[in-house]
C-alpha cells in the first residue's frame, strides 16, 4: 500500500475542509475514495467538487462496509463519533475522529476498548492544536521538569465568540440531544486537552457553568471552573461564547518562573533561584526572586489538520508517531464531562468520577432537549453548517 484509502463520514463544515485539502494535493499519502451524508444536499455538494472515482455514500455504515476504504475520518455531530469508529474497528479499517471524542465517557470506554482489541489499526484523533508549535514548546518546557513543578494552571480562553445566528445555523448545535454540551463540547475540546496534555489531569473540579446566560440556547455559554492537582497546584479555565473582544492566555506558573501562551508568542518570566527555596530563606519581607523576560523562538510551525492528518497515514503506512493517539481523546472529555457535573450536582467533583451518574444527568437533559438527535434527512433541519 503506498496511499491510504480513506472515506470522510460527514460532508458538513468540517468534512468539507478535510476534503479540499486532500484534493489539493496537501495529503500526498491519503486517496480519498469515499463520502458519506445523511443530506442530499451535501451529498449532491460533494459530488459537484470529487472526481468520479469517489464513491458517494448515503450513510457511514454503507461506506464501511463497502470495501472501498482502509481508513475512516470521521466528522458527524458528537455522538456518533463512538458508534462508528467501534463499527469501523469491527471491519477492520483505521480510524481518525474528529473532536469530541464522543459526549460521554462511559461511550468513549467502549471506543477504546474496541481499539484496543483492533491494536495493528491506527486510531488517531484529530486534535490539530496539538500541531502549533508554541503549546508543543511549552509542554516540553514543563514536563522536562527544568521549571520545577506546576502551582498554577490559568486559561481564560474567551475568544470563542458565536452570535446567535451561528446557533441557529444547525438543528444539533446547542442541544443535549443533538449536540451533548455548549463550549465546552464544542469549542473548547481542543483547549481541555491541550491544558491536560501540558499539565496533566486535575484531581478534583468545581465549575459553574450557566446555560443559554448570552444566547438562546439550552446548553452552557459561559463556564468557570477551579481545578485541583495532585501535587497541590490549583488551576482555573474560563470560557464563553460572548465576550468581545475575547482573551486566550494560557498562564503556567511554577517552582521555577511563569509560561504565558497569549497571542500564539510563548513568554517565559524565568527565575534564578526555585521561589519555594527563596521565600525561606530570602531576608527581606518584601524581596523578589531576580527573574528574566523571556520570548521562546520556536519553529514556528503549525500544519493544522494536514498535519494531523498526514502522521495519520504515516502511522498506517510506516508506524511513524502521530500527533494525538485515539485512545487520549477520553482525557478532555473527561474534564468537560467533570465540568457539567460539577455543575450540575453544585459540588466538587473527584477524577475519576461515576460515569453512570453522569450519564443519567445527561440523559435528563436530552429528554427535555429542544431538539432530539438528528440522524436522517427528513429531520435534519439545517439552514447552513456554520
Ligand atoms: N478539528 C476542528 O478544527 C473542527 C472544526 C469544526 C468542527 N469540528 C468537528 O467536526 C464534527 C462535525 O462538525 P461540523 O461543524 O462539520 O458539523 P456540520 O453540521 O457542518 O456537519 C456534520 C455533517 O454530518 C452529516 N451527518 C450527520 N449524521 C450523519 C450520519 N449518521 N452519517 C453521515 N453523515 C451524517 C450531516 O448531514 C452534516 O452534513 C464535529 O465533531 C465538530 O466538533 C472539528
Amino acid at each position: 500500500m503506498d496511499k491510504v484509502r480513506l472515506g470522510i463520514i460527514g460532508y458538513g463544515n468540517m468534512g468539507t475542509g478535510h476534503t479540499h485539502y486532500i484534493l489539493n494535493g496537501e495529503a500526498p499519502e491519503v486517496a480519498l475514495a469515499a463520502i458519506a451524508d445523511v443530506r442530499a444536499e451535501r451529498r449532491d455538494a460533494a459530488k459537484a467538487v470529487v472526481p468520479e472515482s469517489v464513491t458517494i455514500f448515503e450513510t457511514g455504515d454503507d461506506l464501511i462496509d463497502s470495501g472501498l476504504c482502509d481508513a475512516v475520518l470521521i466528522a458527524v455531530p458528537h455522538y456518533d463519533h463512538p458508534t462508528y469508529a467501534v463499527k469501523a474497528f469491527e471491519k477492520g479499517l483505521h480510524v481518525m475522529s474528529e473532536k469530541p471524542a464522543g459526549v460521554y465517557t462511559k461511550q468513549v470506554r467502549e471506543m477504546n476498548a474496541a481499539a484496543a482489541a483492533h491494536p495493528e489499526l491506527t486510531f488517531g484523533m484529530m486534535y490539530n492544536v496539538r500541531t502549533n508549535s508554541v503549546y508543543k514548546k511549552m509542554r516540553e518546557l514543563v514536563r522536562d521538569g527544568g521549571l520545577g513543578a506546576i502551582k498554577r494552571v490559568n486559561w481564560i480562553i474567551t475568544s470563542w465568540y458565536r452570535t446567535q445566528s451561528y446557533y441557529n445555523s444547525g438543528a444539533w448545535r446547542a442541544t443535549w440531544d443533538g449536540e451533548g454540551g455548549g463550549v465546552l463540547l464544542n469549542q473548547c475540546p481542543h483547549n481541555l486537552d491541550l491544558m491536560q496534555w501540558i499539565c496533566g489531569m486535575p484531581v478534583a473540579v468545581r465549575a459553574f457553568c450557566h446555560n443559554g446566560k448570552w444566547h438562546d440556547i439550552e446548553v452552557e455559554d459561559d463556564v468557570t471552573a477551579y481545578m485541583e492537582y495532585e501535587n497541590g497546584a490549583t488551576g482555573v479555565f474560563v470560557t464563553t461564547t460572548a465576550d468581545a473582544p475575547g482573551t486566550d492566555r494560557l498562564e503556567v506558573t511554577l517552582e521555577m518562573g511563569k509560561l504565558v501562551c497569549e497571542g500564539d508568542v510563548l513568554t517565559l518570566y524565568k527565575l534564578d533561584v526555585n521561589e519555594r527555596e527563596f521565600c525561606k530563606n530570602a531576608e527581606g519581607g518584601f524581596d523578589k526572586p531576580p527573574m528574566q523576560e523571556l520570548i521562546i523562538e520556536t519553529d514556528g510551525s503549525y500544519p493544522q489538520h494536514q498535519g494531523v492528518l498526514n502522521a495519520f497515514a504515516a502511522n498506517i503506512l510506516r508506524g511513524e508517531p502521530l500527533i494525538a493517539k485515539g485512545e487520549e481523546g477520553i482525557n478532555g472529555l473527561t474534564l468537560s464531562n467533570a465540568m457539567h457535573l460539577s455543575s450540575w450536582l453544585d459540588k466538587t467533583v473527584t477524577i475519576p468520577f461515576d460515569e453512570e451518574l453522569f450519564l443519567n444527568e445527561l440523559n435528563k437533559r436530552r429528554a427535555q432537549s429542544r431538539e432530539k438527535k438528528i440522524v436522517t434527512e427528513k429531520t435534519f433541519n439545517t439552514k447552513g453548517s456554520h
